[in-house]
């Protein structure tokens, strides 16, 4: 049976990404019945408004969970895998943004305008998984062209934003840039190295193949989400001191041959991404532009003249919105569209 509207709890409301769902959930109007706040001790007692009225951030507990429909979590994979179980338990459905579940089998990793019938999935285990961010944004510019030429190997080079990292990453570049322009001594807290005026080709850990795992993650998860285990995807993913939305130069070889004019009308056509790609008036996607934006945005698109068939192209998203928690939100509607 339909409801009217539906108890959300956010988990890692005051995180870069919670802060984020809960304006989109009022931007998107859904129906929201109760809006239940949560983040660490830390954090108990915070205010933050929501649609004019200011709620109060409660400390995430056992018990949080209590006539919850939909839990939206952002706190982290390790949060992830100790309450989403509770979650369940206690009749909520999880969107996870975390990557605790996303390779599991019986846990849908959904991006909706790819593969929304996923989320019927959701009933074996309670838990639908939103893709990494990269993925998110990467997969939103590789569809439209796997739909008509069927892509084969990918060659992915990511220039992803600190907010990818969270708050206080926002804040580490901030203040290091501020400190570094007036020759004043900074701290490096959050990422390994100094990130103002800095790249760091180092996201997430290491693994014993020399890829590190945000890596592999674009390799596995895109085999998931397009189903088509054949896909090979090799990654190279770098931090750059860019506030918000991730860049990906991709380059794509295909089965059949694609166009430049083929491609870009494949991904004119595609719900939720925007062509930018006039060169010679210097029209291109920008990180810039893309940030506070729903839409990917790419250009660029030129043919690969080294193989037969393969293209090479930019695709540029707002990390915090596609890349999490817009498309956690998409989820939930497509939950209360078509399931719950
Ligand atoms: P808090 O602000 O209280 O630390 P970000 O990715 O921007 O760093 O945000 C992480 C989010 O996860 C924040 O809302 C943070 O809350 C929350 N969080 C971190 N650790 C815990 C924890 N142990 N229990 C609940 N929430 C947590």
């Amino acid at each position: 049976m339909k409801r009217e509207s539906y108890n959300i709890a956010i988990v890692g409301a005051t995180g870069a990404v919670g802060q984020e769902m809960i304006r989109i959930l009022e931007e998107r109007n859904f129906p929201v019945g109760k809006l239940k706040l949560l983040a660490s001790e830390r954090s108990k007692g915070k205010e933050v408004e929501f649609k004019g009225e200011k709620l109060i951030v409660e400390q995430l507990e056992e018990n949080s969970f209590k006539n919850i429909h939909i839990a939206l979590f952002s706190a982290g994979a390790s949060r992830s895998r100790e309450y989403a179980p509770k979650a369940v338990q206690s009749g909520a459905v999880v969107i996870d943004n975390s990557s605790a579940f996303r390779m599991e089998p019986d846990v849908p990793l959904v991006i909706p305008e790819i593969n929304a019938h996923r989320v019927a999935d959701y009933r074996k285990r309670g838990i639908i998984a939103n893709p990494n961010c990269t993925t998110a944004i990467t997969l939103m510019a590789l569809k439209p062209l796997h739909d008509i030429a069927k892509i084969r190997r990918v060659i992915a080079s990511s220039y992803q934003a600190v907010s990818g990292a969270g708050a206080q990453a926002i804040e580490e570049l901030r203040l290091q840039t501020l400190a570094w322009l007036q020759g004043k001594p900074f701290e490096t807290r959050v990422f390994p190295y100094q990130i103002a005026f800095n790249l760091i080709p180092h996201i997430d850990s290491f693994l014993e193949n020399g890829y590190t795992k945000e890596e592999m993650k674009l390799h596995h998860e895109t085999r998931k989400i397009l189903e088509d285990e054949s896909i090979q995807v090799a990654a190279t993913t770098v931090r750059v001191p860019v506030f918000r939305a991730h860049s990906v130069a991709l380059n794509i070889e295909t089965e059949r041959k694609i166009t430049v004019e083929q491609a870009r009308k494949a991904i004119e056509d595609f719900p939720g991404v925007k062509l930018v790609d006039d060169p010679y008036s210097a029209k291109y996607p920008m990180p810039i532009e893309a940030a506070g934006k729903d839409e990917c945005f790419v250009g660029r698109i030129r043919e690969d003249y080294t193989i037969p068939s393969g293209l090479n192209l930019w695709v540029v998203g707002d990390q915090l919105r596609k890349g999490a928690a817009l498309n956690a939100v998409q989820i939930a509607e497509v939950l209360i569209r078509d399931y719950v």
